[in-house]
């Protein structure tokens, strides 16, 4: 496919932009309104935080919510004003909030020492459980999922002696120098679509390793044969989510991941499988198992160890074995600590059972259909996207297929509407316009209508229908 970018944002033609200001002026006075206790919190916390906030992806204009606590489905701001949770911690609670039995394994690991960084008999039960998913046979654990695939990426520079890493353009990977590249470029950095300009994200990142990471379009495997056969033998590995979940929702195409391990097979190139985001919340398995493509490496977090900090990586035997004979280094003090152990696996074996990924399924579908019927009635220029615990409004009238479309067609006004909407009537959603909402085992048919109350609120005003 050729998608030939023109200008930054395409505004929706149906849309009066006027009355799309005049809402969001109004929106913006009530989030005020409504969150005064947030905006006392946030001086206080900006006089100690950068922007008031532990991570930068949790700042929000004028202030971020901050929360006071969770249970099940719902969440509480400092206000006291309630929610129902779509926002759901970045896509890590599907097992909800304060769930008992992750709470009951973490208490009884509490009593029993909280860290020894020796290896407990937990963290051999989620390699196992890990294992019998995802189909990969080695396991080590991690943090973050920063930590994952800053892992993956030494692993399988360390299995083959090279130093280039290919990656998809408008992907995140979390917060390390190899693929803090070519993240959100802006349109006039990107470069030929065949030949993409690597571009850091940010500053702190020598040139020299910004260098060693190349980019290529999602969705497009012709496109990755060509940079293979001009890089040959330079490719370390390739590292991609396999549905892209950082630019709204973006799915792979049909055969595309069938072709990606072709490719990449073909070129002695390890393919790292990204899946901090779908892998413990699209099916038990991960886009893995839910599009039945096998690739070399796989790094998890986020919903994997039901709400505690942890990560964790897959590899084939090939690779373990350059860990295990002391190769490369994958270490960390806090790796496999017996709370996140714990919590993960109960999350794994307990809560997120194939009953539960049969009810996300239900639930998702549920709430797509629900926002389907809103934007047909109102002919609202978007369409819904998603799977498994995630999905989303893409607010653009045109489908995503990789990140040069989401860059150029997705109206960010619109989006920024929506989500003050769904805030201001109880419905907690993640700040910014690439995020995706996640269901937890928690949500019933009462918190999706809620959400689709919402929804509906912001369409009629929008289409004055
Ligand atoms: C696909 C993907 N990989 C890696 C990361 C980094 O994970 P963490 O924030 O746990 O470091 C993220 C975070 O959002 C992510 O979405």
């Amino acid at each position: 496919m050729s998608v030939e970018p023109t200008v930054a944002t395409t505004p929706a033609p149906e849309i009066d932009r006027r009355r799309l200001a005049e809402l969001t002026g109004r929106q913006r006075e009530l989030f005020a309104e409504r969150t005064p206790r947030s905006g006392e919190t946030y001086e206080r916390a900006r006089k100690v935080m950068p922007k008031g906030v532990p991570s930068s992806f949790q700042e929000n204009d004028p202030w971020p919510v901050y929360v006071d606590r969770g249970t099940g489905a719902q969440v509480w701001d400092v206000d006291g004003n309630e929610y129902i949770d779509f926002h759901n911690g970045f896509g890590v609670m599907c097992v909800g909030h304060a769930n008992p039995r992750i709470a009951d394994a973490v208490k009884r690991q509490v009593e029993r020492g909280t860290h020894f960084a020796a290896p407990t008999a937990h963290s051999i039960g989620v390699a196992e459980e890990l294992r019998r998913r995802f189909g990969l046979p080695q396991w080590r654990f991690t943090n973050s999922g920063t930590e994952s695939t800053m892992d993956a990426v030494h692993v399988a520079r360390g299995a083959t002696g090279r130093d280039t890493i290919l990656k998809i353009e408008g992907s995140y990977h979390g917060h390390h120098d190899a693929v803090m590249v070519s993240v959100y470029p802006p349109l006039e950095a990107l470069g030929d679509r065949d030949d993409p300009i690597s571009v850091p994200y940010g500053a702190g990142y020598p040139r020299a390793i910004t260098d060693l990471t190349r980019s290529v379009p999602f969705n497009d495997a012709q496109a990755l044969e060509r940079v293979l056969d001009r890089l040959a033998g330079q490719v370390a590995a390739l590292i991609m989510e396999p549905a892209m979940m950082n630019i709204n929702i973006v799915p792979p195409r049909e055969g595309y991941l069938a072709e990606v391990r072709r490719i990449t097979s073909e070129h002695e190139v390890h393919l790292v499988f990204d899946e901090v985001k779908t892998g413990a919340t699209i099916s038990p398995g991960g886009a893995t198992q839910r599009f039945g493509v096998q690739p070399d490496i796989i790094t998890l977090a986020k919903a994997t160890c039901g709400g505690l900090p942890g990560g964790a990586i897959g590899m084939t035997e090939e690779l373990a074995a350059v860990i295990a004979d002391g190769t490369v280094h994958q270490y960390g003090t806090f790796n496999g600590n017996p709370l996140v152990m714990a919590a993960a696996e109960a999350t794994l074996t307990e809560v997120l059972t194939a009953d539960a990924y049969a009810q996300l399924e239900r639930a998702n579908e549920r709430l797509r259909a629900g926002c389907d019927a809103i934007i047909e009635r109102h002919g609202l220029p978007c369409y819904t996207e998603g799977m498994g615990a995630k999905g989303c409004v893409i607010f653009s009238s045109e489908q995503l297929f990789e990140y040069r479309d989401y860059l150029t067609k997705v109206d960010d006004d619109l989006s920024t509407l929506a989500w003050l909407y769904h805030m201001n009537h109880g419905i907690f959603m993640t700040p910014g316009v690439e995020e995706e909402w996640t269901l937890s085992v928690a949500h019933t048919d009462e918190h999706l209508d809620r959400y689709l109350a919402a929804f509906e609120a912001f369409a009629s005003d929008l289409m004055g229908s």
